[in-house]
């Protein structure tokens, strides 16, 4: 799992067929309810994704708390996911608090027939690998949608990698000389500016050109680049 996360876990999808967004939907909260119901227990530390399906996952367990008086810490990966933690009446703990996470439960933007899996679409992934990686669980939470044979046959504006600003250009050139295809600096809308993580820094989509036979090796050149965080 890259940007990629290096981590083992589960992958949670609802087979929903239909395409439209009620659909989508629902197959997002049915995912987020059965990775809360089956895996989220009371007294654990829960590390808590970022994105549009997490937002199912956080409400489902604020409905436990409510109805069943399920305690929880929760350890946010981005400020929308802090955000979230709060707006729900969730406990907000903290990685240096709470460096143990017991279960992580996150989204995806594809997933391939081998669990390799791109993330980053909201350009959170740093935070979300660094809690992925320190959970003892780590479920992924997906509408049928992102779910294909080969990465990049749905997410089509390639991997997402976080970069420090001033070493754009160079980690830009070293990707494409290195790797081949495009390595393309993330706009803002209407392009007023690069997007800006949580961390201050930018973001890179590098689009493969053909489609890599190891996915680990492309891994492994990649986080070797300086200037990245991968
Ligand atoms: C953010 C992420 C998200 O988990 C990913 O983009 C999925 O988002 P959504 O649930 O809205 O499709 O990696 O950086």
């Amino acid at each position: 799992l890259n940007n990629l996360v290096q981590t083992s876990f589960k992958l949670i999808v609802s087979r929903n067929s239909s395409f439209q967004m009620e659909a989508k939907n629902r197959g997002k909260a049915a995912a987020a309810k059965a990775a809360v119901d089956n895996h989220v227990k009371t007294s654990q530390v829960v590390g808590i994704g970022s994105g549009s399906t997490i937002v199912f996952a956080v409400q489902r367990i604020a409905e436990r708390v409510k109805e069943e008086g399920l305690s929880v810490i929760c350890i946010p990966t981005s400020f929308q996911a802090r955000q979230l933690i709060q707006e729900n009446g969730l406990t907000l703990g903290s990685l240096d608090r709470n460096p143990k996470i017991d279960v992580a439960i996150d989204g995806a933007d594809e997933v391939d027939k081998d669990l390799n899996c791109i993330k980053g679409g909201g350009a959170c992934q740093t935070q979300e690998k660094i809690v992925a990686s320190n959970a003892k669980e780590f479920y992924i939470i997906a509408d049928i949608c992102k779910q294909s044979k080969e990465l990049g046959t749905t997410w089509k504006q390639g991997i997402p990698i976080e970069v420090i600003p001033s070493a754009y250009r160079p980690v830009q050139l070293t990707l494409e000389e290195k790797l081949g295809g495009q390595a393309n600096l993330r706009m803002a809308v209407k392009k007023a500016g690069p997007v800006v993580t949580d961390n201050g820094n930018f973001v890179i989509d590098w689009q493969f050109q053909s489609l890599p036979q190891d996915w680990n090796q492309i891994n492994q050149q990649i986080v070797l680049i300086p200037g990245l965080l991968f």
